[in-house]
């Protein structure tokens, strides 16, 4: 008797910490990501500065709310007893004063680690410590940890994400598990229950379409990573979710480019992680970045993953079922010219047999809305007609009259 009640409670201990943390992450998280543009030249002021400007330019009222110090925050050794500490030059006051300046704005505060020995730019990875480590975080009060896979040598990527999420689980604090092996071992075939999202590619860098080689590794562009991943999308939803990187936008390509990219990251309900410098950021960037009705679709509470209708004559055209019967599309031109489009509803079987929706153009009326221009287009009874520029973007929702 004595023997199974030992055994029973085991289990069920098991159990408790074999579990990620629950209810987080229901709808794509929205944030900030020092990486894109910082690497590891990140420091205290910058980081309270982001946040100020998330307030000041409607970021933080447009939805976004995680801000997230990548790699290059700690010293590069462990204190005495094995903890993590802040670089003392970069963060004299310490993650648990910043994570409190981030808080007092209403914002909640991530940071990064490495399942490996080192972190990639070679600092220390938690690798044997990650149970001190989540510890260390919860008395930091942080949100959300990106968790990295450089110098992992053997080690098994389900089973090392599963260390660290049982970590965080008995460090009680809820905390976003952010996964990010790069898509190498597929994550989206096991991570469900492991973290909250799980990256799909190598590292993105600030081009339309292209391939940077760096040696053993690539960067890449926006349509690669688009493209990079087939029949993935079936196992996203409120909290789990593939993640396209850390968003370009605002970094170089061109205003076009830039709506065109964040659409995308809408449509696939990807997590909308900022990228560049708030700090000097164009108005047409902000513009972008805080477009309610487009970070509306991204947020659905159904939390389906688009996919793609068709890509004839350089056109994209990508659909996403809505709560409440309602479809987003987008249009992009692929071309360097301008296009027009002449879309006739009536000749359009949209469905989606995952998901179990269909758009009933037949039978039913559609108003249409552009989402980026906050304007009515009228509705599905007469064809769709507009100018798209070169690598523009129209996005519009679809309701039920
Ligand atoms: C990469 C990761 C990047 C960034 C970088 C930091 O592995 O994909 O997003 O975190 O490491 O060194």
């Amino acid at each position: 008797m004595k023997k199974a009640i030992i055994l029973l409670l085991l289990i069920s201990n098991f159990n408790v910490n074999a579990q990620k943390f629950e209810g987080l992450a229901k709808t794509p998280p929205l944030g900030w990501n020092s990486w894109n543009t910082f690497a590891t030249d990140i420091n205290e002021q910058l980081v309270k500065d982001i946040a100020d400007k998330f307030v000041e330019l409607g970021l933080k009222d447009a939805g976004y709310e995680y801000i997230v110090l990548d790699d290059g925050w700690m010293s590069k050794e462990r204190d005495a007893n094995g903890n993590l500490i802040a670089d003392p030059i970069k963060f004299p006051s310490g993650m648990k004063a910043l994570a409190e300046y981030i808080h007092s704005k209403g914002l909640k505060f991530g940071l990064y680690n490495c399942a490996g020995s080192k972190t990639c730019a070679g600092y220390p990875g938690s690798r044997g410590y990650e149970y001190q480590d989540a510890r260390s975080y919860a008395s930091w009060d942080v949100d959300y940890l990106k968790y990295d896979w450089c110098n992992t040598s053997k080690l098994n990527a389900e089973g090392a994400y599963m260390t660290m999420r049982d970590a965080l689980k008995a460090a009680n604090r809820p905390i976003v598990f952010s996964i990010c092996e790069w898509g190498d071992n597929e994550p989206w075939k096991w991570a469900q229950d492991v973290g909250h999202l799980w990256r799909v590619s190598g590292d993105i860098i600030n081009c339309w379409d292209c391939e940077v080689g760096h040696g053993s590794w690539s960067s890449w562009g926006v349509w690669k990573i688009i493209n990079m991943r087939k029949d993935i999308r079936k196992v996203a939803g409120p909290g789990h979710w593939n993640d396209f990187d850390m968003m370009e936008v605002g970094n170089g390509m061109t205003d076009a480019e830039d709506r065109s990219h964040f659409a995308m990251w809408t449509m696939l309900a990807s997590p909308l992680i900022m990228g560049n410098d708030l700090r000097t950021a164009s108005k047409e960037t902000i513009k972008t970045l805080s477009s309610k009705e487009v970070i509306a679709i991204n947020q659905d509470k159904l939390g389906i993953q688009g996919f793609r209708f068709s890509n004839e004559n350089d056109l994209e055209i990508w659909l996403k079922p809505l709560d409440n019967d309602a479809w987003a599309i987008v249009f992009i031109n692929m071309k360097d010219t301008s296009t027009t489009i002449n879309f006739d509803w009536k000749k359009h079987d949209i469905g989606d047999d995952i998901n179990g929706k269909s758009l009933d153009l037949k039978n039913s009326v559609f108003r249409i809305r552009d989402l980026f221009n906050h304007k009515n287009l009228g509705n599905t009874k007469s064809n769709l007609k507009a100018e798209i520029g070169t690598h523009d973007v129209l996005m519009i929702k679809l309701e039920k009259e």
